[in-house]
């Protein structure tokens, strides 16, 4: 049940976690995903095993390691520019740095509490990232998280490049072991610190940009929806699925009201009443497929809109 970003603390006002608030969740701080011993390499070679067309050279040929990476058209900052768009200081300035434990303890309970959410709106995922391009691709995930979407690019985007941007550094051992267990080559996933409204990635550079339940975190959506046109190609596509406001006049409504600001306070930001399905729509892409859908394991946090908007 998707319950987490309601019950999790913010680090400067800590919350008490009950059992009933997190009924699948166990602590797990010391939890090294990436060195536990699941299918890394033997995730590269059954891909090998089975398409010639998916063979992975990581194993054998640990110097395309080095070239793929430096192939990322990663945004490196420079004096030129301007402080508002260098990517550290708006990372800086948006997402200040939390304390280890919060982040350690964010980052697990998003691993741990998601499964029936994720359960729940794996049909309306596979629809949306069998839209994504294949082989020579460069993916962009913003808000990566614990990385629940990157055993979807297996199948629909087996040979991409995969660059996951996350504030919150702890999410990267978690979402390096979602790369793994899903089959994608290391060589071939990167986490980037950063956040949405400053993507530390040139312009015109991916062919898509992907973002689950974030714009209800990021503190600007507008500009994060700017940032993801810049950095789309031509043609490019934006894939999402987003929490947002219930419909006016409703009680559900009426009860996000009131437990926004508790939200927000307790949840690193995370709002209840963004009418964000509005701002995607109005954000100028040159055309947007949106639908909507309720979910039950996520009780308060509805209705979800899902889609591809279109650069
Ligand atoms: C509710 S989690 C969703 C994670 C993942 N996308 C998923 O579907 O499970 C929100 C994520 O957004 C990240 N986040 C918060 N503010 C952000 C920002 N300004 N830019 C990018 N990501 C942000 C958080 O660190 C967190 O990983």
């Amino acid at each position: 049940m998707y319950t987490s970003p309601l019950f999790l603390p913010h680090p400067h006002s800590p919350t008490q976690i009950t059992s009933t608030a997190f009924p699948n969740f166990k602590i797990k701080f010391n939890l090294n995903p990436t060195s536990s011993s699941s299918s890394s390499s033997s995730s590269c070679s059954s891909s090998s095993s089975s398409s010639s067309s998916k063979i992975c050279l990581c194993g054998r040929r640990p110097f395309l390691a080095t070239i793929s990476t430096a192939l990322i058209p990663v945004h490196q900052s420079n004096a030129s520019d301007s402080l508002s768009d260098d990517p550290m200081a708006v990372l800086n300035r948006v997402h200040p740095p939390r304390p280890d434990w919060y982040e350690e303890f964010y980052a697990a309970a998003m691993d741990a509490s998601m499964k029936s959410y994720e359960a729940e709106i794996a049909g309306y995922k596979s629809q949306l990232f069998a839209n994504l391009p294949g082989k020579a691709a460069n993916i962009l995930e913003i808000g990566i998280g614990t990385g629940p979407n990157l055993k979807y690019y297996s199948n629909a985007a087996s040979g991409a490049m995969v660059v996951g941007v996350d504030p919150n550094r702890k999410m990267e051992k978690y979402a390096k072991a979602a790369a793994q267990a899903s089959g994608l080559c290391p060589t071939k996933f990167k986490f980037i610190h950063a956040v949405a409204e400053a993507l530390p990635v040139s312009d015109a550079s991916m062919d898509a940009v992907v973002g689950t339940l974030v714009l209800c975190s990021v503190k600007d959506v507008n500009k994060t929806l700017q940032e993801i046109k810049r950095v789309l190609k031509p043609g490019g596509i934006y894939i999402f699925v987003e929490h947002v406001a219930a419909k006016d006049g409703t009680f559900l409504k009426v009860i996000q009201r009131v437990l926004d600001p508790l939200q927000q306070a307790v949840a690193d930001g995370c709002h209840l009443t963004r009418e964000t399905r509005d701002s995607i729509s109005a954000a100028g892409f040159s055309s947007t497929d949106i639908k909507q859908v309720f979910l039950s394991s996520a009780s308060l946090i509805n209705p979800h809109a899902y889609g591809i908007a279109y650069k």
